[in-house]
């Protein structure tokens, strides 16, 4: 399956675009800059470009730009992405001085994502760090994912189940996505605090 990851070039695209080239994913990373996208992509041994070369003919594009740029992202790539399913990662935070907050919007960064682009779109990955991610083993974390659309929400599902050595798990609709986009700001206060980098495991399960 080929797979896109605009903004592949950070921490996080490129951790996930390891992951997914050892799982046997054709994994293309994107960048606003193509050579950029094209010299990190040689690293890591998949294919690179513009954010916007990489989108066409994906089967899933994968939204792991600096969350500040995911929106405008979307503006941009809504003809290239077309309506290929798209699995948005990023989170709406606000960083304050007494720590990391969800965002102020209100509405998760999925759900806006999901207003720009005619494409379907789930949103999951969020409690899932870039380290363990880059780690020899699938981290022992389960990965949750939202959306409405069934078809944008299996790809994802499938994706994230292979990617953790926990479950992947249904978190049910897309404006669920502003618990998971929220829980990256306790993680990252919890991080700080014990000096640890966390990972999500649900418990209950027989
Ligand atoms: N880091 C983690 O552990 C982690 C875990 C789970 C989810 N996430 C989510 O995954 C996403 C990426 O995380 P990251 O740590 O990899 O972030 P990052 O390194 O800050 O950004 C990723 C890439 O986004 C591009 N970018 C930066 N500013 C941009 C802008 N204004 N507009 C468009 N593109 C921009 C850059 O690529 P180019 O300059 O090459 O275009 C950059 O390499 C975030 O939304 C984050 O919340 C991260």
């Amino acid at each position: 399956m080929k797979v896109a990851i605009v903004g592949g070039t950070g921490a996080f695209g490129r951790a996930l675009a390891k992951r997914l080239r050892a799982l046997g994913y054709d994994v293309h990373i994107g960048s606003r800059d193509a050579e950029r996208g094209r010299e990190r992509a040689i690293e890591l041994g998949v294919q690179g470009g513009s954010n916007e070369e990489v989108v066409r003919n994906a089967e899933l594009v994968v939204l792991a730009t600096n969350s500040n740029g995911a929106l405008d992202t979307a503006r941009e790539l809504v003809e290239a992405i077309g309506e290929t399913p798209v699995l948005c990662a990023a989170s709406e935070l606000t960083f304050t001085d007494e720590g990391v907050v969800p965002g102020q919007e209100g509405r998760s960064l999925a759900e806006q994502v999901r207003e720009i682009l005619s494409a379907p779109v789930a949103s999951g990955l969020q409690s899932l760090s870039a380290a363990h991610l880059a780690a020899d083993e699938p981290p022992d974390e389960d990965a949750l994912v939202c959306g409405d659309d069934p078809r944008a929400k299996e790809l994802a599902l499938e994706l994230a189940g292979r990617l953790v050595a926990g479950r992947a798990l249904d978190a049910g609709p897309l404006e669920n996505s502003r618990a998971l986009e929220s829980m990256t700001a306790v993680i990252l206060n919890v991080n700080r605090e014990y000096g640890i980098t966390a990972g999500l495991r649900l418990t209950g399960f027989p």
